[in-house]
């Protein structure tokens, strides 16, 4: 009997032996994750890169992990050192991604592994969540892992989870802890501001905490982007390199901490920012943290934003695959200024440039406070009678007559003080009670936390998809940032204030989004104030600035792509800055184009000009908006920018090529194209072209072979300040 119960406590213990030793692969097409779970029962991270073609080879990373062991020398237990998710309180000398204080008082956190399982949910996409327990407190957390095999892309968030009889407060809940070893780590970040969206800023990390955050409560990206670059040992190029792209599914406020330890090893801890806002975490409930996105390429940083591409086509972005509506909107030719007869010349200008639609933006609302600038009549949704007497619905009608569709702009989460609105619901709007209240272009923001604003905002939209003919896209603006920010709702919750508000306005989108899935919707803050694929998930595209001047406009846009796909970033051509018309088309047409001119005002063959660029954009924006792109030469390191699309068969392309400010005569070198099919032979054909002028690109027409395309180049870029030339490449038969 005793020597049954010895084999079979052996056998068991074997198992569990085996259980503890065995590795989580979370392996993308070409990059791999690896967790190991140590003796000591803790989950850790052995391994991100490059995957191995054998899957059992992690294992001599993980040895090899072992030797460099440092900063638990001597315990016997402790084999790894790389918490998958580090705690606080007990043995972690860097930043934590989980800090609690439970019940009893005790702020320590250590947690188990228990088990892992694998769900297959489709032939390209799998999740892995891996559950972990406290041996201590029955608090329990969940990290998931979404695969998206493809596209090289992993969703990493946690799920936090506690029994014990009271509330527990959450000061630390980090989405992911991602850890990194290399010699150097350099990071790429983008900086903000109004009308500077995106500018790009690398430099080489040092020991200790870099952070970059947000505490804006909403419009959060004004300062800084939520999505990162880090390329490991050197600085990574577009085509060399280790490097990591990051970006958090997040709109509220965001943290990311890179933090380098005494061994020169780097963890990543992203998610939403803590900053002010511990979480009281009721038992039973399950606090999720939102997604942190990221990708491995060893290819630089055009493979790793390639990947994010064609994962937010598919997946990040609301209707990724869909064709989207070219535009002319009204904002920088009329502001508020503007009455239903100018509104319909409007929509013959836009019938006459050959764009799908008109959107009316700002100002035709409010009727006690009618909305004629910014400091009234905000939260008032109804058209203002003494401009717009006939209503909507009867713009809407007479877009539909002019055979355009009709878009509207609204921003529900604000409100000026000068509103009915505002009489009505004091307590709906976010205010300091003992304080003055913080304005910021003249308005105020609305308490999302509160369920009933949530209905009030959701009824902006549905009323106004009510109306006559209904409306074919929204452009849902956002102002301001929070200041002295303050909910009646919340009460004395009011560290839940940024995360509600958040959550609040999520539920408001997927009401939105589950009654009217084929609406397309622009997002916009004050400009670029709040691309991040939290949002994404229920808009089409985003404004990208409104900076339209198109010198400042290259090094905007080419910061967008490199985490956003083109079919997400609208360009719009205005009357800022005093370039040709064709310079401003040519820069729109690298992401989504549309105008905000006045028309009327264009010379004859200026609108020749900008009637032939939208029917050539009509005919390319399937390689734009879908094809692969390749950036060739950065305005960063040049005076020029030249990019490219191919479409995925590699029998289409277009270049774009943008002359700054060159000095002197600067003698451009040749261009070297990329992503052709070295086999096929293209005809390279300069287009947009201003009526009765010369081509610039001297080869114009002629056939070259990808092979020599691709090895020797074309000399693409003008030499004169400010110009452009597009080229479009057809496959033909050899
Ligand atoms: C800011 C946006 O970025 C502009 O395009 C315009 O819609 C204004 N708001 C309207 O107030």
């Amino acid at each position: 009997m005793k020597r049954f119960l010895l084999l079979f406590l052996t056998i068991v213990y074997t198992a569990v032996q085996a259980q503890e030793s065995a590795l989580i692969c979370i392996e993308t097409e070409s990059s791999a994750l690896v967790l190991k779970v140590g003796k000591n029962k803790k989950l850790y991270q052995t391994y991100f890169g490059t995957k191995l073609n054998n899957s059992l080879e992690y294992e001599l990373i993980s040895k090899e992990n072992t030797k460099k062991f440092v900063v638990n020398d001597g315990n016997p237990l402790i084999d790894l050192r790389h918490s998958a998710y580090p705690t606080f309180g007990t043995d972690n000398l860097f930043e934590p991604a989980i800090r609690m204080t439970h019940n009893d008082g005790n702020p320590s956190l250590e947690f188990e592994y228990q088990n892992h399982n694998v769900q297959k949910i489709d032939d390209n996409t799998s999740e892995i969540i891996v559950k972990l327990k406290d041996p201590q407190y029955p608090v329990f957390v969940n990290l998931h892992y979404k695969i998206f095999y493809k596209e090289d892309v992993i969703e990493a968030w946690t799920e936090i989870q506690h029994q014990e009889k009271k509330t527990v407060t959450l000061y630390n809940y980090a989405s992911s802890a991602l850890h990194l070893d290399a010699d150097k780590y350099w990071l790429t970040q983008f900086y903000s501001d109004v009308v500077e969206e995106m500018r790009m800023e690398e430099s080489q990390l040092t020991r200790g905490s870099k952070v970059i955050d947000s505490k804006l409560g909403v419009r959060t990206n004004m300062f800084a982007s939520p999505s990162f670059f880090l390329s490991l040992n050197e600085k990574a190029g577009e085509n060399n390199g280790e490097v990591i792209a990051g970006s958090i599914a997040w709109s509220g406020n965001f943290k990311y901490t890179f933090d380098i330890d005494n061994n020169n090893e780097l963890r990543i801890i992203s998610g939403i920012n803590e900053f002010a806002s511990e979480y009281n975490l009721e038992p039973g409930k399950v606090f999720k943290t939102p997604a942190f996105i990221y990708t491995f390429s060893n290819h630089g940083k055009g493979q790793a934003s390639r990947n994010l591409h064609d994962w937010a086509r598919k997946y990040g972005l609301k209707d990724g695959e869909k064709p989207r509506l070219t535009l002319l909107n009204n904002w920088e030719t009329t502001f508020f200024d503007f009455d239903e007869k100018k509104l319909a010349n409007m929509f013959t200008d836009a019938k006459t440039l050959g764009v799908d639609m008109f959107l009316l933006d700002d100002g035709w609302f409010g009727n006690k406070y009618p909305r004629s600038g910014s400091t009234s009549g905000l939260g008032d949704w109804e058209a203002t009678k003494s401009k717009l007497p006939n209503g909507i619905g009867f713009l809407m009608e007479q877009a539909k007559k002019t055979e355009v569709k009709f878009g509207i702009w609204i921003e529900p989460e604000m409100i000026n003080e000068k509103s009915e609105l505002f009489e009505k619901h004091l307590d709906w709007v976010l205010s300091l009670p003992n304080r003055e209240k913080s304005i910021y272009r003249t308005q105020l923001v609305l308490d999302l936390c509160n369920p009933k604003v949530q209905d009030f905002v959701f009824k902006v939209v549905d009323d106004i998809m009510q109306t006559q003919s209904g409306v074919a896209f929204f452009k849902w603006d956002c102002n301001r940032m929070m200041t002295s920010a303050y909910s009646t709702y919340l009460k004395n919750q009011q560290s839940h204030l940024f995360i509600e508000y958040t959550k609040g306005l999520y539920k408001v989108l997927d009401r939105i989004k589950a009654k009217y899935p084929n609406l397309p919707m622009m997002l916009c803050a004050g400009g670029g104030g709040r691309a991040d694929y939290g949002m994404l998930n229920y808009f089409t595209e985003f404004w990208a600035s409104d900076n339209t001047d198109p010198f400042d406009r290259v090094f905007i846009q080419w910061g967008y792509s490199n985490f956003y796909p083109a079919l997400a970033t609208c360009n719009h051509v205005t009357s800022m800055g005093n370039q040709s018309i064709k310079f401003k088309t040519d820069v729109a047409m690298m992401g989504k184009l549309g105008f905000d001119i006045h028309v009327g005002g264009l010379k004859p063959n200026e609108l020749k000009f900008c009637q032939e660029a939208v029917s050539n954009y009509k005919r390319l924006s399937p390689v734009i908006w879908q094809g692969v792109l390749y950036r060739l030469i950065s305005p960063y390191e040049d005076t020029r920018a030249v990019l490219m699309y191919v479409n995925k068969d590699k029998t289409q392309s277009v270049v774009f090529s943008y002359t700054l400010h060159p000095l002197t005569d600067p003698n451009y070198s040749i261009v070297k194209l990329e992503g052709l099919d070295p086999s096929r032979k293209y005809k390279v054909k300069e287009i947009n072209i201003m009526p009765e002028s010369k081509n610039t690109f001297e080869e114009s027409g002629n056939v070259f072979s990808g092979d020599f395309l691709m090895k020797i180049g074309l000399k693409i870029s003008s030499s004169s300040r400010e110009s452009s030339i597009v080229l479009e490449l057809i496959a033909v038969e050899s």
